[in-house]
């Protein structure tokens, strides 16, 4: 079933956490584990996908077979997933940091002896990545463009809004308030957005949020 239906198709996968970098030894980052982004990348990968895979900071390594471009910083993994395009597909699950320290000491900050304050960090926005691929025109922009949404409460109305806001074709919700265990663990709970109408998927493993999703790309691509 599976076999060979994505075939000749190129996605990109983010996946993983960015660091911004505060001076060489210190960073900002954000909370994930990319198991989710590899179980996608690998369930492309077994419908015969070509996956440029760009990772940051992961507890997996990434999946056999896929174009795998290790990156750092948010500004990293733009300019690496402007690079791999185009593609038919693009599924932008990575953990991205909304900002980064203005400016990265080029040499460790010292702790001054005796110091009774601590330094402040000055912060500048990042490039929001999925909004600027699915915000290209034409043939540059691939034609199914896939987010992600972690949200703690009003899980719905956030994630309708969220993909409007970026432009994305389709949305993947995932409850991460703490008692859902969703941050490095191996299941998930879904409300995936084909549109404004919220479809419920069950709890499952992020191997089977995977392929579910893959199934329903390849379903998707059919005959195109
Ligand atoms: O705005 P928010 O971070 O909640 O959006 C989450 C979605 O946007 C995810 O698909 C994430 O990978 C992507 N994202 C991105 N670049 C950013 C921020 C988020 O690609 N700077």
């Amino acid at each position: 079933e599976k076999g060979q239906s994505l075939k000749g198709k190129h996605f990109v996968v983010t996946s993983g956490g960015t660091r911004e970098p505060i001076d060489p030894v210190r960073f900002i980052s954000n909370a994930s584990s990319g198991k989710q982004g590899t179980a996608i990348a690998q369930s492309l990968l077994d419908r015969g996908a070509k996956v440029s895979f760009i990772y940051g900071a992961s507890d997996v390594p990434p999946p056999p077979g896929a174009d795998a471009i290790a990156v750092g910083s948010a500004q990293e993994m733009y300019e690496a997933v402007h690079q791999a395009l185009p593609a038919e597909g693009a599924i932008f699950c990575a953990a991205v940091a909304d900002w980064r320290p203005k400016q990265a000491g080029r040499e460790k900050i010292k702790k001054q002896a005796g110091a009774t304050d601590a330094p402040s960090i000055e912060m500048v926005l990042n490039p929001d990545i999925l909004k600027s691929v699915a915000q290209l025109e034409g043939a540059a922009r691939p034609q199914l463009v896939v987010g992600f949404a972690a949200e703690t409460e009003n899980l719905v109305d956030h994630a309708r809004a969220k993909r409007q806001r970026k432009g994305c074709d389709w949305l993947l919700a995932n409850d991460v308030s703490p008692e859902m265990g969703t941050f490095g663990g191996d299941q998930n709970k879904i409300t995936f957005f084909r549109s404004d109408a919220p479809e419920e998927w069950d709890t499952m493993s992020k191997k089977d949020v995977a392929d579910k999703l893959a199934d329903a790309i390849a379903t998707t691509f059919k005959g195109s």
